[in-house]
Formats: structure tokens, sequence, C-alpha cells
């Protein structure tokens, strides 16, 4: 009898643990938001991601030299918005510095999940975590060259959360351009955080912006919503706002934040917006823009601003006109490149208030630009990824 019972202890014992084995869930931490590159200089890069669980993170660094990655120890770069404290959470954001320019190196996203964290006392950890991203190795970055003769870029605009339409655009754009620029209005409404990764950021990185550069313009729509403040923590914009400049050699990018298209006041923005001062002291930075060394020196000088300048349209358009153009016409730019209207428009010199062309690409639709110190090549994509229109502007005229 006493055998039997002793039995029947380690049975039920054994049957316990055994069930409890099977609830212990074994968690892996991984990447959810493939990692996208933000401003890129000549000498530095920021590569952002997101995990499917709070983790802690860093970046290694290899030179592009054949050696294997684990030839020695590589630098690490970790995420310093924590100001010393390795930040614990699932977006991760490491700038990479002290970069050779016109360089290409290799990048490895690295990565613990932080099963818990007990104050001063202990951090559980998963087991790291390093990815290769593309390719099963790792990840290629090249640094800005001092000085281009020529450059390829692309520009879509308006997705308002077409995932699908996005990953056809831009289905074989690995490698193909020196950058990458989304002219707003990506999302329709920021909900969720979340949504900037799943409607685009995602598929950025998986198709192209792990390795180009990737520059994103704020549109109307990413106003809206209750989480539209978070759309910036996954950005790293050259100067830390949503208007900003960035320079390819002799080739210079103005990028304007041209706010929400009705007034503060209207009802629909429900008492939230403080756009017309931001706006207005957006504009006092363009004024010193144009009065810096690198817009003077500058031989093409291109602005991107989701909504188009039009002095009797939408008040978003007249705020651009009021604000901006005066500021632009004094200055001198090549062309203007605008979005919101969801088609194509062409607003020739002397039809508007702009002394410079401005152009519209339309919705959902790729716009590819092929620029040299002459010239500027657009080739307009349908929907069905097939050019329908080319256009051709003279630039350069600042030499
Ligand atoms: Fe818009």
């Amino acid at each position: 009898m006493k055998r039997f019972l002793l039995l029947l202890f380690l049975l039920t014992g054994w049957a316990v643990s055994a069930q409890e084995n099977q609830n212990i869930e074994i968690q892996h931490v991984r990447y959810k938001c493939y990692p996208y590159l933000q401003h890129v200089t000549e000498t530095s890069f920021t590569v952002i991601w997101t995990t499917n669980m709070d983790a802690v993170s860093w970046v290694e660094i290899a030179p592009d030299d054949g050696t294997h990655f684990y030839n020695e120890v590589r630098p690490k770069y970790y995420d310093l918005r924590g100001l010393g404290r390795r930040p614990i959470g699932r977006l991760h954001k490491v700038r990479v510095t002290g970069l050779e320019p016109g360089t290409t190196y290799r990048y490895r996203i690295m990565m613990q999940g932080v099963l818990n964290a007990d104050n001063r006392k202990s951090i559980v950890y998963t087991e790291g975590y390093g990815m290769d991203i593309l390719h099963h190795k790792p990840t290629k970055v090249t640094t800005l060259k001092k000085d281009y003769d020529h450059l390829k870029f692309a520009v879509v605009n308006d997705m308002h959360e077409h995932d699908s339409v996005l990953r056809a655009d831009f289905k074989d754009a690995r490698g193909k351009y020196d950058f990458v620029l989304f002219n707003g209005d990506m999302t329709s409404s920021i909900d969720k955080e979340e949504d900037v990764v799943t409607n685009y950021l995602s598929s950025a990185g998986e198709l192209f912006a792990a390795e180009t550069p990737l520059y994103i313009v704020r549109g109307n729509h990413e106003f809206r919503g209750n989480d539209a403040l978070k759309w910036y923590d996954y950005m790293d914009n050259p100067g830390g706002k949503t208007f900003y400049t960035f320079k390819y050699g002799k080739f210079f990018f103005i990028v304007l934040d041209s706010g929400e298209d009705k007034p503060d006041s209207d009802i629909r923005n429900l008492g939230i917006m403080a756009v017309e001062p931001y706006v207005r002291e957006e504009a006092e930075w363009l004024k010193e823009v144009v009065r810096s060394e690198d817009f003077l020196n500058a031989e093409t000088r291109i602005v991107f601003s989701h909504i188009p300048p039009e002095p009797n349209g939408w008040h978003g358009n007249r705020m651009v006109s009021e604000l901006f153009v005066p500021i632009l016409n004094e200055a001198g730019i090549d062309l203007m490149l605008c979005a919101h209207i969801h088609k194509h428009r062409v607003d020739p010199i002397g039809t508007t208030d702009a002394r410079f062309p401005v152009v519209c690409n339309r919705n959902q639709t790729l716009l590819e630009c092929d620029l040299d110190a002459k010239r500027l090549k657009m080739d307009f994509y349908d929907e069905n990824q097939k050019i329908w229109k080319a256009l051709t502007y003279k630039v350069g005229s600042f030499k």
C-alpha cells in the first residue's frame, strides 16, 4: 500500500510538472517592423525598427571588406534616447556615427528581449538575437558622398494605408534609388501608432529602406487620430522637426510641413490644432534656410510640400502661398513637388503666384526622378506600374 501511495505521489508530481511546462510559453525576440534608414549623412545614419516584445537593442557595424562578420568584435552603437540608460521598449532607434563619406558598411540590428524588469533587483532577458535582415547576410548601407553628378530618386504620396499598392510600386526598388521620399498622407488617420508600421514602414524596410535612405514628409492626414503625435517617434529627420533640409552634394532639398487643410478653428479639427503658429514658426526657419551657405552654394534647389500653393484654394493651400511661396520666390528654386490633390497637375511659371513650376503627383502612383546638373527628368507611373507620362525641366540655374 505504501509503495502504491509513493508511486501515485510521484506520478501526480510528474503530471503537474508537465502541465506547468506546457504553460510556459518560450518567447523569442524578433523584429516586427523591418529596419529602415533615416537621416543618412556623409558620416552617419539612423536605423529604426520595432520588436514583437520589449527589448534592449544595439547595432553592430563592419566594413564591407570581405571579412566574415564574426571575424572580430564589431563596434556597437546603442539607442541613446535614454540619455545614457538603454531604453527597454518595442521601438528602437539607433544612430551610427563616425563613418567615412561615400563608404559602404555592413550592419546588423541586435536585440535581447526583456521578460521581466524588477527595478534595481534584476532583468530577465530572452536569448539574444542578431538579425540578418536581407539575403541571409548583414545589410549594407552607404554613407553620402561629398559630391554627386547624378541622382535617381522615387516619390509616392497619398497612399492612404494601401500597403499592397505600395508593395507593388516598390517591388523592384531594392538598390535602385539614391533615396525614396514619401510625400505625405501615407495614412488617413493614425488611430494607433502600429498603423504607421503596418500601413507602410515595415514594407518600406523590407523592400528597400533597410539599404536606401527614406525621407518622410508630413501630410495633413498625419495630423489626425489619437496617436498622431507618436508618428514622429518613427522618424529621425535632420534638425529634429517635421520640416528639414538635406543635400546630396550640389543638389539641395527642402522638405516643408504644409500643415492641415482647414483652419485650426474648424469644427472638424476638434479644438486640437495649433497648425497656424507652427507653420508661421516654420516660415521663420525657411528664411534662415535660404540664407544658409548650403542653400546659396547649391546648384539645384528642389522643394517638397504635401499641399500645393493656391492663393484661392483651401486654407492649407492659401497658407503655403502666403507663408512659403514669397520666401522661395525671392530666394529662387528650381521646382516644387507636391501631392494632396490625388491627381497629376502641372502649374507652369506664370499660372500661379509661384515663380517656379509646381508639379503634383497622383495618389498611390510612383514618380521616378532622374536628376543631373542640367535637368530633372520625371517619369510618372500609373496604377499598373507603367510609365504614362514623362516631363523634363531645366535645372542648375543657380551655379
Ligand atoms: Fe493630403
